[in-house]
């Protein structure tokens, strides 16, 4: 009986100790362990953007051609429209038409500028209603065979710039069709061989933000 006793004591205790190894040796990582778990799905602004948008705004971001080699980007409510993944971008003038009441993408056009006269990229642009927004990248060379027909439909989108855009300059933009100010969302620099990044062509020009949802 006695002998019994004190074999279930040690067992008890043995039982305690490695209950208490096993736990210091784990059960302490736990909850830096969840963390990681955590970590690996960290809160992510929409379009990798650096900031969130206020409820009723879409976020957007574009990005311009990098010389003649890597094509532009155009990410609307983290959904990429316009990219070399999508393969509907092209050099020159690249331009998305968007629905702003619920940011769905109506036609989506590339245009050469330096190989073509403007006639499609105008009868691409002309009959899209006021009140549609517009966003504009360009790649490579957009503006050899701009003409001022052309420039002024970039004017009543509400760009500053349109009417200044030349031979390799990068230029982004957003705007909306028939927009009587001139928009806060654009970003133009000139192709200038002692300030370029590039050989022959001017650094790549991005700009992220959020447009207020078009409200009927
Ligand atoms: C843009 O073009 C307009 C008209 O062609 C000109 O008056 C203006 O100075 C130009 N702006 C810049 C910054 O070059
Ligand atoms: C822009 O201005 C014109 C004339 O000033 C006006 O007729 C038109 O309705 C305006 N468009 C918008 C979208 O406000």
């Amino acid at each position: 009986m006695r002998t019994a006793g004190v074999i279930r004591f040690v067992l008890v205790l043995f039982t305690l100790v490695v209950t208490w190894l096993f736990s210091r040796t784990y059960l302490r990582d736990w909850p830096r362990s969840f963390r990681n778990l955590a970590d690996l799905k960290p809160a992510k602004n929409k379009c990798g953007n650096i900031r969130s948008c206020a409820k009723h705004h879409f976020a957007f971001k574009i990005i311009s051609g990098a010389a003649n080699v890597i094509g532009p980007s155009m990410c609307l409510e983290d959904k990429m429209i316009m990219g070399n993944v999508q393969n509907n971008v092209g050099r020159g003038i690249n331009i998305a038409f968007i629905n702003g009441a619920n940011s769905e993408v109506l036609k989506c056009g590339s245009f050469n500028l330096y190989a073509e006269d403007p006639t499609e990229l105008i009868e691409f642009v002309k009959p899209v209603p006021a009140g549609t927004v517009v966003m504009i990248a360009t790649y490579d060379e957009p503006a050899s065979k701009l003409t001022d027909e052309a420039r002024k439909y970039f004017t009543d989108m509400g760009s500053a710039f349109g009417k200044n855009i030349s031979f390799r300059d990068n230029w982004v933009f957003l705007g909306v069709v028939g927009m009587n100010i001139t928009s806060p969302y654009e970003k133009w620099i000139k192709n200038d061989a002692y300030a370029n990044k590039y050989d022959g062509w001017p650094e790549v020009v991005e700009m992220e933000g959020c447009i207020p949802r078009k409200m009927k």
